[in-house]
């Protein structure tokens, strides 16, 4: 099957495009810049991602592209990907940070309840390609975690080595996934003709502070080296604090194993 990786200079992306190369599929992938040997895209671009789509004319197009900070990515650029799929099949990644939070696990098909920038972009992200291409299957997910190539993971390491400043918070609640199984589950998605949205996030259910314990212990530092406090010590903006996902259709429907966040970061 001819593959084309939205994002593949990304983590997510870059294990997406790993995988379905190493399973014998054809390729292609897309970051910002050429530095990393993908095609440059901007999806904001909507002519852009006209050009590169008519010319690489994929079966299955996986779009992981965003910018937290930018609407136009997350939002603007996921209906451009969405516009021009053609007959492709489309997975788009959406994120847990669109639900407000709960101490209930949030269903698959639960709607968005956006408190942040981000979680409202992604969010219209999500309208606009169900809309647009009703036939995607929308995969919200959680922190992706990983080696050194996860945000997560490096931003835990930068904060017990004092490279950055801040701390982790202790009532923010979420389902880590490990990179390599999400990307497994998008691909194994990707064979069926499920449409809408689906949860595919961790089956443990960890505070932030907690899983920078468990970055910490994974590469040999001392646990309790992690700065930690709570949202409101950090004096931190409106956050989805309590948001856990229920994945029990995405494990049912794709027969896979999502290990817990403690089986990932092992030391
Ligand atoms: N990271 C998490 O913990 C987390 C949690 C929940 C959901 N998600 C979702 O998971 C997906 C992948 O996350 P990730 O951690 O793999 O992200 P990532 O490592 O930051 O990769 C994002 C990719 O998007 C590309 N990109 C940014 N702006 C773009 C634009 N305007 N046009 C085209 N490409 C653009 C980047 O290109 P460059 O490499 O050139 O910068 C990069 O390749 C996202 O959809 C995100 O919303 C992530």
């Amino acid at each position: 099957m001819k593959i084309l990786v939205v994002g593949a200079g990304g983590h997510l992306g870059g294990e997406v495009a790993r995988l379905a190369s190493a399973a014998g599929h054809e390729v292609a992938g897309t970051a910002t810049t050429a530095a990393s040997g993908w095609s440059p895209l901007d999806i904001r671009d909507r002519a852009a991602v006209q050009a590169l789509f008519a010319a690489v004319r994929p079966q299955l197009i996986v779009n992981t592209a965003y910018r937290a900070t930018e609407w136009a990515t997350c939002a603007d650029g996921a209906a451009n990907v969405a516009l021009f799929a053609g007959n492709a099949r489309l997975i788009h990644i959406s994120t847990d940070a669109l639900h407000a939070g709960r101490p209930e696990p949030y269903a698959d098909d639960d709607d968005p309840t956006p408190i942040t920038m981000y979680g409202a972009a992604k969010a219209a992200a999500e309208t606009a390609v169900k809309a647009i291409t009703p036939s995607a299957a929308i995969v919200r997910t959680s922190l992706i975690i990983g080696d050194h190539r996860s945000a997560q993971v490096r931003l835990a390491l930068d904060l017990i080595r004092g490279v950055r400043q801040g701390a982790l918070f202790t009532d923010e609640v979420r389902c880590p996934i490990d990179a390599t199984d999400l990307a497994a589950a998008i691909l194994e998605l990707a064979t069926t003709d499920y449409a809408g949205t689906i949860n595919v996030a961790g089956p443990q259910v960890l505070t932030r502070a907690e899983l920078g314990e468990l970055v910490a212990r994974a590469h040999g530092l001392d646990p309790a080296s992690v700065p930690q406090c709570t949202i409101a010590e950090a004096g931190a903006g409106p956050r989805p604090a309590w948001v856990t996902l229920d994945s029990t259709r995405a494990t049912n429907l794709l027969g896979i194993r999502l290990r817990p966040a403690s089986e990932v970061l092992r030391p």
